[in-house]
């Protein structure tokens, strides 16, 4: 298996809405990234993945796009971008952007050119339906209040397609040159020196322009059509020979509707697309069938979850490359979803799930937060909720007569503002995170040691405890690259494996529940010594070391010598 950078780096994903005010607005910015690089650095971190900082009116917080070569204005200026870079790059972090473009803003001037009149050079820029063909065949919408991606637009007498927000036209890449016009856009971030870029929902940017009538009911469905387009290869093909290929750079898509019998297709080195992607089998392993935001009623088996990383492990143990989180900006909080985040069990949980991510296969990404253990905010109130995926889900819900209580149950788990909710720095008034109202309210549990400055001076903090986890990921490569065996796959409390790479093995133990568990090793799990290199809780009597006492949500990683 080839080495690289990044495969070897660990990401750090920053939402700079919730990360630092400097302006006094209430809002995140630039300056606040800058004056916080060193705590960045002090993490181990590499590798810093920035949601969009470009202009936007913020119907979807800077995933709608209105300029692609100029800053939010909220977050600061170009100016401000190019010393953060360079600050950056004297602390050698890298910096991946996220680019959007299976979809802009509808105030991008290519969509205002493009609807203002049939025969516009841009109008080819966009998906349009003209009336007279009568109602296009049904698309099913993200964000959209009646679910329906296609807007009727009266001045032209036609629909365009938004496969996201009304405000969110999509692209249209069957067009070359609003292709070329990508290109060009990276290229220009590309030469002030970023290293590559997270692709927003890339596998939909293409489209049978055909626009058939499809044979789907239910959004995964629709998902995974969207993910299937004709030419989406040909385009990331492209996309890679004009662009990616002639920097150092790398790659890695939001892959919604990938299966992973396809997952090659898109990451074989042969292939030139994209280094790796975020597959979405885990973040639906707790959600209803066939629904996209809503949870399962069950809860999901440890052995359910252990298959999710088992099967993605082996699809790229001889080629391609994985991605590993368990959160992002899209998704509730790691440790109240994939952890127990009750006081008793929060700190462990937090760790071990630190501990898994930093121990297996891929490159591990985190989400700003997480290396403090965060927590579900768990909003009541529709009034305190800013996303236009809760808001218009609730209007839908809401307008259809259907039960607003279930959902607003729901989205106290499910909600994508669980985990954008502001960072906790501090213990003083907002967290430390802005002197003015803040744009969206904090956890209160800033004041209960979820925050920086606390966990920086604790020896045995959530922070503290993740600094040694990277330091640990970082010193043995075969936490990188090794072969991953998984011990006892059927087991609901322990989830245990070895990684192994040459001589150098490693055996992980986490206990994935409420109680003490006992484990054994099987006896083809041999060697002279065991060494433990990492816990997250004192270690129990352990039976010549072949019988293990694991506490709640207790991890261990042991190193094995023959
Ligand atoms: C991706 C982003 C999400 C956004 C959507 C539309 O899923 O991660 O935040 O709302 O694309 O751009």
């Amino acid at each position: 298996m080839t080495q690289n950078w990044w495969k070897e780096g660990i990401v750090y994903q920053i939402y700079p809405r919730s990360f630092k005010d400097t302006t006094g607005n209430g809002i995140g910015d630039l300056q606040g990234i800058i004056e916080q690089l060193d705590y960045i650095a002090s993490l181990g971190v590499d590798i810093i993945w920035l949601n969009p900082i470009y202009d936007s009116p913020n119907d979807d917080n800077g995933y709608d796009i209105r300029n692609y070569q100029k800053i939010m204005s909220e977050f600061g200026t170009m100016q401000d971008f190019d010393v953060l870079l360079s600050e950056m790059k004297k602390r050698k972090l890298r910096l991946i952007m996220d680019l959007v473009v299976n979809h802009c803003s509808d105030e991008h001037r290519w969509f205002q050119e493009s609807r203002s009149s049939r025969d516009n050079p841009y109008r080819d820029y966009f998906h349009w339906w003209p009336a007279e063909k009568g109602i296009p065949p049904k698309r099913w919408s993200y964000f959209d209040i009646e679910e329906n991606a296609w807007q009727y637009d009266a001045l032209t007498d036609a629909y365009y397609l938004h496969y996201f927000a009304v405000k969110q036209p999509d692209l249209k890449w069957e067009n070359p040159k609003v292709r070329s016009e990508i290109y060009e856009m990276m290229h220009f971030w590309f030469k002030k020196g970023v290293d590559g870029f997270r692709m927003d929902v890339i596998p939909f940017i293409s489209k049978d322009t055909k626009y058939p009538e499809i044979d789907a009911r239910e959004p995964h469905e629709f998902i995974t059509y969207y993910a299937n387009g004709p030419k989406v290869h040909e385009y990331l093909n492209e996309l890679n020979r004009e662009v990616i290929s002639k920097y150092d750079a790398f790659t890695v898509g939001e892959g919604p509707g990938i299966a992973i019998e396809q997952a090659l297709d898109f990451v074989h080195e042969d292939r030139k697309e994209m280094d790796m992607f975020f597959h979405f089998e885990l973040m639906s392993l707790d959600r209803a069938p066939g629904e996209v935001f809503k949870m399962r009623e069950d809860s999901y088996t440890l052995a359910e979850f252990k298959k999710v990383f088992g099967d993605w492990d082996t699809a790229f143990a001889k080629a391609g490359w994985g991605s590993l989180f368990l959160a992002n900006h899209d998704f509730p909080r790691a440790v109240s979803r994939w952890g127990n985040d009750a006081p008793e069990h929060w700190k462990n949980s937090a760790t071990l799930l630190h501990t898994f991510l930093l121990t297996m296969r891929g490159t591990p990404y985190f989400y700003q937060g997480d290396e403090i253990g965060m927590t579900n905010v768990r909003f009541t109130d529709i009034e305190d909720y800013r996303d236009i995926n809760t808001i218009n889900r609730y209007t839908t819900i809401k307008n259809r007569g259907g039960d607003l209580d279930a959902f607003m149950e729901s989205e106290q788990h499910a909600a994508r503002e669980n985990a954008r909710t502001p960072m906790q720095w501090n213990t003083s008034k907002n967290a430390g995170f802005t002197t003015a109202k803040p744009w969206i309210r904090l956890n209160p549990d800033y004041k209960n040691g979820v925050n920086v400055v606390q966990q920086e001076t604790e020896a045995y903090s959530v922070l503290s405890y993740f600094k040694k986890a990277v330091a640990m990921r970082k010193k043995y490569p075969a936490l990188v690259y090794g072969n991953y065996n998984i011990i006892h796959p059927e087991n609901e409390q322990v989830y245990a494996y070895t990684r192994t790479q040459g001589a150098e093995r490693f055996l992980v133990l986490l206990n994935f529940c409420d109680d003490i568990t006992h484990f054994s090793l099987p006896n083809d799990i041999s060697y002279n010594r065991i060494l433990k290199i990492l816990s997250n809780d004192l270690i129990l009597d352990d039976k010549i070391f072949k019988e293990f006492t694991l506490k709640p949500w207790q991890a261990i990683v042991y190193k094995l010598e023959n």
